[in-house]
């Protein structure tokens, strides 16, 4: 069956949920909040962007932050709230950013600390708001911090890193592994110790025992939201402290991509001391009215509880990214959405990020990704919760990974090579337009190559097509930002038994009407009947708000709705 896509707006746009307090720039004040007692990033559309794929400015083949300020418009045509970017600091690159050699700059290769202040001047001229990344865990081994500290046994900055004694003659201290393969244990033979990386070697993990390490870091964060920054994205959280008595991770059965025996990280990972220093950094953000989004990679909803702390005093953003391992099937969301949104915080939803192959292979069949991926995107941009997007999710890029060990550029696809890849394929250049490069760079050669299927997928052909991805995004996220019982209201399952169609509803807020979601899993139609008043919601006659169905376009029932293959219907209850 040919899906049509159908778009009726709300007959009025209702601007509820105002954000009464306006700050001098025009952009909402950090602290202000709406009806609902909500604050600015429980509604905000979250847009990850890896600066080095994202615009080239300069054209030397890699991105830059003028690029990023030459994209803003299009940003706020998409209706993007605050971008996180990766991080922009000066850094050797050898985990492409995520080993900083100076937290309070800009790496050349993107730019200078006067564009950083002319992209968040100009993003504020459109309610944009800028997310950094902060690598909480490790610095590069170039900072001068681990320069100092490596210098001798006795130098200042000795105790910020973890150096320790070998086991015995060529033994490191203990069995831990690096996640990016190997021993974490690096023998430094000036000073005859060890010192502790759980990812690269080039990355040394700082010593959060130590005080001062504290203290420099909380310093960064008060020194960016000086400058303007709403709030970081925390970088490997789980990672930031380790046993003192270094007690050997039991192993278990089998070996990982890099040949290392796999480990249960019970000393390393998610120590319980992480809690103090979110708190802490908390407080420091509190007073700047700054949020924090966690890289949290949690088992279950009871581990992502807990980031939000006990008191609601840690992580804002505990980022959902279970989310991303989900087989795409109703039952499976269902059983998942219910769970995170019982789970006490507000729910931070992760589609894709740049560690992981793109949500359009993940959840995509190989035959019908764009209707799947259209599902996806009704699902995320309806749920009750905040949505963080990566860059190129909203036009259906892939991922591309490398087809020869020679052409990896990230690190551990060489070392892990041919069972693990790397990354660099959820990394490839920013499709603009069916120009060279994607429009993304006019240099001869682009850092990683630009995906082959750009000439047909990028923004400006699907600009072109009011059935793509993109404008279907637009749409989900303008009925999102104009509704606010999509933002706020409460959630429930619907129809839990179906195993081919999600559905829920969204019980009205501010005196708005209630709403229903549905969404087909399948490829064949599927006929439900809903029933709202199982969740305590009366209504019993709809009105289709959007839908990509046109057959849906004047359903007027809640009774015998038929869905066409992968449709999504989100419809107003009377
Ligand atoms: C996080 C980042 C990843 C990086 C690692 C080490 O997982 O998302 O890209 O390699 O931390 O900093």
């Amino acid at each position: 069956m040919k899906m049509k896509r159908m778009f009726v707006w709300v007959a009025a746009v209702v601007m509820c949920g105002c954000m009464v307090e306006l700050s001098a720039s025009g952009q909402t004040s950090a602290h202000a909040v709406d009806a609902e007692g909500h604050q600015w990033w429980q509604h905000a559309v979250f847009y990850e962007i890896y600066p080095r794929s994202f615009a080239d400015s300069n054209n030397d083949g890699v991105g830059d932050l003028k690029g990023i300020t030459s994209k803003l418009d299009y940003l706020k045509d998409l209706g993007v709230d605050a971008i996180w970017i990766t991080p922009c600091f000066p850094s050797p690159q050898v985990d492409f950013g995520y080993d900083v050699s100076d937290y309070e700059n800009i790496d050349p290769m993107y730019g200078t600390l006067a564009d950083f202040d002319e992209l968040a001047s100009d993003a504020r001229k459109r309610n944009i708001r800028i997310i950094l990344d902060f690598v909480v865990n490790h610095s590069s081994d170039q900072h001068p911090w681990f320069l100092d500290s490596k210098s001798s046994r006795t130098s200042a900055h000795r105790d910020w890193y973890m150096w320790h004694d070998g086991k015995g003659s060529g033994q490191p201290p203990n069995n831990w592994t690096s996640e990016f393969g190997g021993s974490a244990w690096k023998f430094d033979a000036a000073t005859n110790q060890y010192y502790y990386h759980f990812f690269y070697a080039e990355q040394p993990d700082l010593n959060w025992h130590n005080p001062a390490v504290k203290n420099a870091m909380f310093d960064v964060t008060r020194w960016w939201y000086d400058r303007g920054v709403s709030g970081f994205r925390l970088d490997a959280v789980d990672t930031l402290f380790e046993d003192p008595k270094l007690r050997d991770n039991p192993d278990q059965p089998g070996t990982n991509a890099y040949g290392d025996p796999i480990q249960n990280r019970i000393y390393n990972t998610k120590l319980p001391e992480v809690h103090d220093v979110l708190r802490g950094l908390r407080q420091v953000a509190d007073k700047s009215g700054a949020v924090l989004i966690g890289e949290t990679w949690t088992k279950d909803v009871s581990e992502l509880r807990q980031y939000y702390g006990d008191h609601s005093d840690e992580l804002q953003m505990p980022m959902d990214l279970m989310f991303t391992k989900l087989n795409f099937s109703a039952p499976v969301f269902r059983e998942h959405m219910a769970a995170v949104d019982g789970a006490g915080g507000w729910p931070v939803y992760v589609i894709s990020n740049h560690d992981i192959v793109r949500s359009s292979d993940r959840y995509g069949d190989g035959e019908h990704n764009d209707q799947i991926a259209k599902v996806m995107a009704a699902l995320y941009l309806t749920l009750r919760g905040t949505p963080i997007m990566y860059y190129g999710e909203e036009i259906g890029m892939k991922t591309t990974p490398p087809t020869r060990k020679e052409e990896v550029k990230d690190p551990i696809g060489q070392t892990g090579w041919p069972k693990e890849k790397g990354r660099d394929g959820e990394r490839t250049p920013m499709q603009w337009d069916d120009s060279n490069n994607a429009g993304f760079s006019t240099a001869s050669t682009t850092w990683l190559p630009v995906a082959a299927d750009y000439t047909a997928k990028n923004v400006k052909a699907e600009e072109g097509d009011p059935n793509s991805l993109l404008n279907w995004h637009k749409q989900l996220i303008a009925m999102r930002k104009n509704n606010p019982t999509l933002r706020d209201g409460k959630m429930e399952m619907l129809d839990r038994n179906n195993p081919s169609v999600l559905s829920y509803v969204r019980a009205g807020v501010a005196g708005q009407p209630a709403m229903v979601v549905a969404l087909n899993f399948t490829a064949e139609p599927q006929t439900i009947t809903l029933d709202p008043r199982t969740a305590g919601v009366s209504g019993d006659t709809v009105h289709t708000l959007l839908t990509n169905a046109s057959s849906l376009d004047h359903q007027s029932s809640l009774a015998d709705i038929t869905l066409p293959p992968y449709a999504s219907w989100i419809g107003s209850l009377k």
